[in-house]
């Protein structure tokens, strides 16, 4: 079988971490990507990764590279481009800054690998989905931003760690944008089949929701110098996974919404079925008044970005 061709453009924290945990899982052949002024630099973390091959015993060819013609042809390009936070910043702090890095990635993907599946990591993440589905002119379900599997892989990890079970019996789910107003559904969200409403009571786990949605900026609190990478690589590669593999996985993902939900042309967050070729299929839920309420706010802050960004570019 041929293996799968993953470029991942942007070779910094999150981007080299993707690259170790695709080739880890052998997910196809890697290149790592970065811009002309990083110098050697992704060819040295590739090569480093390489070299880890014969011990954890993966095969994948990975290829460091500041040239787009090596990325060619990719089934599927990650894009880690672009400037993280520190703290006392906002995701949406990095918009005019990366509207443009992505601008020029987006513009540099169509040309070389006009066939990918592109996952969108860059913040502010539904924006920058927006941008690279404007610039590039692939089919909506062709362009796909990283954030809802983070976001609840991050409530999880707090559920699993409150009841003292397994993550693996944790299964959540999530609607919104990539921000402080993402939507945590409790309603969707089950310990071994058990609805968590009734294992943790309600005030608890509005703590629990509240910490998710600001789980980025906890971490940028500790780093200081940048932001998550381990939990966000994770997740991008579980979508690079779902694609390659054609998995068929429901996961939440920004998804370019038209009339589901009545969002009328926007990313947001939204469970998706995402297989061979991106997002099979976008999941329309029924939303009690409360969540359709938080729903709204979180795709109005979408938009507002959303129409800075075009201000801007
Ligand atoms: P980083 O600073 O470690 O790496 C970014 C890399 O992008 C650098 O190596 C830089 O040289 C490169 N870059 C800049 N302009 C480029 C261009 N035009 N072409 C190719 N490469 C370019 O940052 P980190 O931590 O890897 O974060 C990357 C982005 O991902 C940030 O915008 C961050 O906010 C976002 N992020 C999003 C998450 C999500 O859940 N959607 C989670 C974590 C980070
Ligand atoms: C996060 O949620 C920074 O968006 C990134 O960690």
């Amino acid at each position: 079988m041929k293996r799968a061709k993953i470029s991942i453009v942007g070779a910094g924290n999150v981007g080299a971490t993707c690259a170790h945990w695709a080739a880890a899982a052998e997910l196809g052949d890697i290149v790592l990507l970065d811009i002309p002024a990083a110098g050697d630099m992704p060819k040295g973390k590739a090569l480093d990764l390489a070299e880890a091959a014969p011990i954890m015993k993966f095969d994948a060819r990975v290829v460091g590279t500041t040239d787009y013609a090596d990325t060619a042809d990719s089934d599927v390009v990650v894009v880690t481009a672009g400037i993280p936070r520190k703290p006392g910043m906002s995701r949406d702090d990095l918009l005019a800054t990366n509207a443009k890095i992505v601008g020029q990635v987006a513009e540099n993907i169509a040309k070389t690998s006009p066939e990918a599946v592109v996952i969108l990591v860059s913040n502010p993440l539904d924006a920058m989905a927006q941008r690279a589905l404007e610039v590039t002119g692939f089919p909506k379900q062709r362009v796909i931003g990283q954030a809802g599997v983070l976001d609840t892989a991050r409530f999880a990890a707090f559920i699993a760690a409150e009841l003292d079970v397994s993550v693996e019996d944790v299964s959540a789910m999530l609607l919104g944008g990539h921000g402080d107003t993402m939507v945590p559904l409790a309603s969707c969200t089950s310990v071994g089949g058990i609805p968590v409403t009734q294992l943790i009571p309600e005030s608890r786990l509005a703590e629990l929701i509240q910490r998710a949605r600001t789980g980025g900026a906890e971490i940028v609190g500790l780093l200081k110098t940048g932001s998550a990478y381990y939990a966000p690589a994770a997740a991008t590669v579980a979508m690079v996974e779902a694609v390659v593999r054609d998995k068929r996985r429901l996961f939440p993902c920004a998804a370019f919404c038209q009339e589901e939900y009545g969002v009328g042309g926007y990313f947001v967050g939204v469970p998706v079925i995402l297989g061979d070729g991106g997002v099979k299929k976008i999941i329309e839920l029924e939303l009690t008044p409360s969540e359709r309420e938080a729903f709204t706010r979180s795709v109005d802050a979408v938009k507002s970005l959303v129409a800075k960004m075009h201000e801007l570019t």
